[in-house]
């Protein structure tokens, strides 16, 4: 069993967060079943690795919507101020240091302001209302903090029902710690739910209304990946959100071939589900990703606020550059295809 100190993160946020936040971060919707399974997407895949090749000099580095980082950025999360007081900006300032990007989920409980006066790199996420004007006065001040490229994400028609034995965590959060971007009493506004019939001119009105580039996450099917990229998304992000949706949504490392195949370098291409390592990150680079999205592993990290983020992604790059040392990869491009064929 690996002891390394990504590995123990899980059990360490386990013991050292109150009860129902640890339930809320670590559940999957109905039976977990796509939850359990995610990390043994990856550590099931097997390497093909290159030899007598020079790998003094390696670049671990891959090119995300034009800006040249690390091969991992933050996904999306919420409650990361119930996580740690300092939330948000722990996770940003520990990013922007690391240099790579930060999504903010549209429920954030901290203001974009003050998330973009970190430095960081940040997109926004977010989800549609069924009355799509709503959303505007969110987009209109994460275009003006900043953000380089809005979210969407596609696959939260309705929410997936969670079981729990704690006390609920919406019982015993502040709910200043959630959806501080929001116009106060939006929920309660006429057409404010999730969207039930969002389709591709969701994305076309986004990039219209916001004038960024517009990345699609939750796609799994390849003919979805297509008709993203045709209706004009500049990436397509393969994830089954943690498995907190459709129980029993296909592993992302079993979707992201299919996937990258269909959109054939058009677009680029994110993965995210259960990557815990710098195997993994290699190994979903080996399977086509152009870069991954870690959620769960920043949120354990940061029980120990920023210096936890800050030594997630230190240790995250220790472990990846040993792996591209091993498989014999110099680049991103070189770990391409390293895994068997089954
Ligand atoms: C999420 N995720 C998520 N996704 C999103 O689009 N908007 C959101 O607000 C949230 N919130 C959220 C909260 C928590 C506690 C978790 C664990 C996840 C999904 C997230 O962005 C990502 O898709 C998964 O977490 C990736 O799987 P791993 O890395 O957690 O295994």
């Amino acid at each position: 069993m690996s002891q390394t100190w990504l590995a123990q993160l899980e059990q360490q946020a386990r013991q050292r967060l109150p009860a129902p936040v640890a339930e809320y971060l670590m559940q999957g919707a109905r039976d977990s079943i796509s939850a359990s399974e995610a990390p043994g997407g990856w550590s099931q895949q097997r390497l093909v690795p290159h030899v007598l090749r020079d790998v003094t000099n390696i670049d671990v580095s891959v090119s995300m919507l034009g800006r040249s980082q690390v091969p991992w950025g933050i996904a999306p999360t919420t409650l990361q101020r119930a996580v740690h007081p300092d939330g948000e900006l722990a996770m940003a300032r520990a990013t922007a240091a690391a240099g790579t990007v930060m999504v903010v989920s549209s429920n954030a409980g901290t203001s974009f302001a003050d998330i973009a006066a970190t430095g960081v790199r940040w997109w926004l996420q977010a989800y549609l209302p069924s009355d799509r004007t709503l959303a505007a006065p969110l987009l209109a001040r994460a275009v003006e903090a900043g953000a380089e490229a809005i979210v969407l994400t596609v696959d939260t028609p309705v929410v997936g029902t969670k079981y729990s034995s704690d006390p609920l965590v919406w019982d015993v959060i502040d709910p200043k710690m959630l959806r501080v971007n929001f116009d106060p009493g939006y929920e309660d506004a006429p057409g404010a739910e999730k969207a039930l019939d969002l389709g591709p001119h969701d994305l076309d009105w986004l990039a219209g209304h916001t004038g960024l580039p517009v990345v699609v996450k939750g796609v799994l099917r390849p003919d979805d990946a297509r008709r993203c990229v045709q209706a004009g998304a500049k990436a397509v992000w393969v994830s089954n959100h943690g498995g907190r949706q459709l129980d029993r949504a296909a592993s992302t490392a079993s979707c992201l071939p299919g996937v990258v195949d269909a959109v054939g370098g058009t677009a680029e291409v994110y993965v995210d589900g259960g990557v815990r390592c710098g195997l993994d990150v290699l190994t979903a680079l080996a399977l086509g990703a152009d870069a991954v999205f870690l959620g769960r592993l920043p949120l354990y990290a940061l029980v120990d606020g920023e210096a936890g983020v800050t030594r997630l992604h230190d240790e995250l790059r220790a472990e990846t550059v040993e792996a591209f040392r091993l498989s014999g990869s110099r680049s991103a491009a070189d770990a391409r295809g390293l895994v068997r064929a089954p």
